[in-house]
C-alpha cells in the first residue's frame, strides 16, 4: 500500500533550547536560509507523500504562518522584478498539502503522533522528527519507504552510535536480515551501554502501520511523565514484526545548540553562494584561535 501521509511532530516545548524557544518555535530556527521545519517538508515532497500533518501547540503560529501563501510580498517582489527571490518563497506554494492539528497537552512524541490518528485513518504513514538531520535525507526516507513495502512491516531508522551516546537513545536487538536492514527483537529505552543488545540507536524517522494507533492508546505514561513512541513500538512488536534500516553518512540533532550549530556550518560549507567565503573564514578563524 502506498505511503500518502507523513506526521511532522513540532508541538515540544523545546527545553535545550531555552530561551530562544521561550517565544520562537525552535521548528522555526533557521538552518542557513530555511527553516529546520522546510527540510522535514521537502523531504516528504521528494517521497511522493501527498499529505503532510504537523503537530503544533500553543505558540507556535509561526510555523503555520510560514507555510502560508504571502499574496502581498509575492505581489511586492514582482512589481520590483525580484525574480530570485520570489522563486524562494513561491517555492512554498508548491510542496504537498498541509494541515496542522493541535497537541493540546504535551504528553510526549506518542501523544503527538497518536493526536494524528483522525486524520492518518487506517494507512501507514511517516513520522519525521525535524530536528534530526541526516546528510543523504531525502535517500533516508526512500530506502526506509522501500524497506516498508518489501518486508511488509513498520520500519525505524537507526544508526551506530558510540558507546558513551548509547544512554541516550532507544537502543534495539537486532537480527540482521540484509544489507543496512534489521529484524528489530526488542527495543530498549537509554540502557546503560554494558546493558545494551547493540549500538543502534532508534533516530527520528519511522515508518508506521496504523496499529501503533491502538497500542499508544493503552501505552502508560513512562520516562518523563510522557507517552513514549518506543513503549507504544515495543507493544506492536508483539503483534507485528518491526525492521530497522541502518543510515549512513552524517546526522544532525538541530534541537541541542551544538548540533544546531554544527548542521548550520556543515551546510553552511555546502551551500554554493556563501560556502566558499565560509570555508575561508572558519579556517581564518581557527588558525587564528590554536
Ligand atoms: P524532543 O524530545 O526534541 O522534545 O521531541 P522537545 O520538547 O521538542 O525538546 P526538548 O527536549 O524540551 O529540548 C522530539 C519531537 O517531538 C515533538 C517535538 O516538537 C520534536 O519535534 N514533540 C515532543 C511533540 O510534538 N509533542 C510532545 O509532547 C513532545
Amino acid at each position: 500500500m502506498k505511503v500518502r501521509k507523513a506526521v511532522i511532530p513540532a508541538a515540544g516545548w523545546g527545553t535545550r533550547f531555552l530561551p530562544i524557544t521561550k517565544s520562537v518555535p525552535k521548528e522555526i530556527l533557521p538552518l542557513v536560509d530555511k527553516p529546520i521545519i522546510q527540510y522535514a517538508v521537502e523531504e516528504c515532497a521528494a517521497c511522493g507523500i501527498e499529505l503532510i500533518i504537523i503537530i503544533t501547540s500553543q505558540g507556535k503560529a509561526a510555523i503555520e504562518d510560514y507555510f502560508d501563501k504571502s499574496v502581498g510580498l509575492e505581489h511586492i517582489l514582482e512589481q520590483r522584478g525580484k525574480e530570485d527571490l520570489l522563486a524562494k518563497i513561491s517555492h512554498l506554494s508548491n510542496l504537498p498539502n498541509i494541515c496542522f492539528v493541535h497537541q493540546k497537552e504535551l504528553l510526549g512524541l506518542g501523544h503527538a503522533v497518536l493526536s494524528s490518528k483522525d486524520v492518518v485513518g487506517k494507512e501507514p504513514f511517516v513520522v519525521i522528527l525535524p530536528d534530526d538531520l541526516f546528510e543523504q535525507r531525502e535517500l533516508v526516507l526512500k530506502e526506509m519507504l522501500n524497506t516498508f513495502e518489501q518486508y511488509n512491516g513498520s520500519v525505524v531508522a537507526l544508526k551506530k552510535v558510540e558507546p558513551d551516546e548509547i544512554s541516550r537513545y532507544g537502543i534495539i536487538k537486532p537480527k540482521k536480515v540484509a544489507k543496512n536492514v534489521y529484524q528489530i527483537m526488542d527495543f530498549v529505552e537509554k540502557p546503560e551501554p554494558s546493558q545494551a543488545p547493540s549500538n543502534l540507536a532508534i533516530m527520528g524517522r519511522y515508518v508506521l502501520t496504523p496499529e501503533i494507533f491502538e497500542e499508544l492508546e493503552s501505552t502508560d505514561f513512562g520516562v518523563g511523565g510522557e507517552i513514549q513512541i518506543t513503549d507504544g513500538l515495543k507493544r506492536l512488536l508483539r503483534k507485528q514484526a518491526i525492521f530497522g534500516y541502518e543510515i549512513e553518512g552524517d546526522y544532525y540533532d538541530a534541537g541541542t545548540i551544538l548540533g544546531w550549530i554544527k548542521a548550520t556550518m556543515a551546510m553552511g560549507l555546502k551551500h554554493p553562494e556563501i560556502g566558499p567565503e565560509l570555508k575561508d573564514y572558519l579556517s581564518h578563524l581557527v588558525r587564528g584561535k590554536v
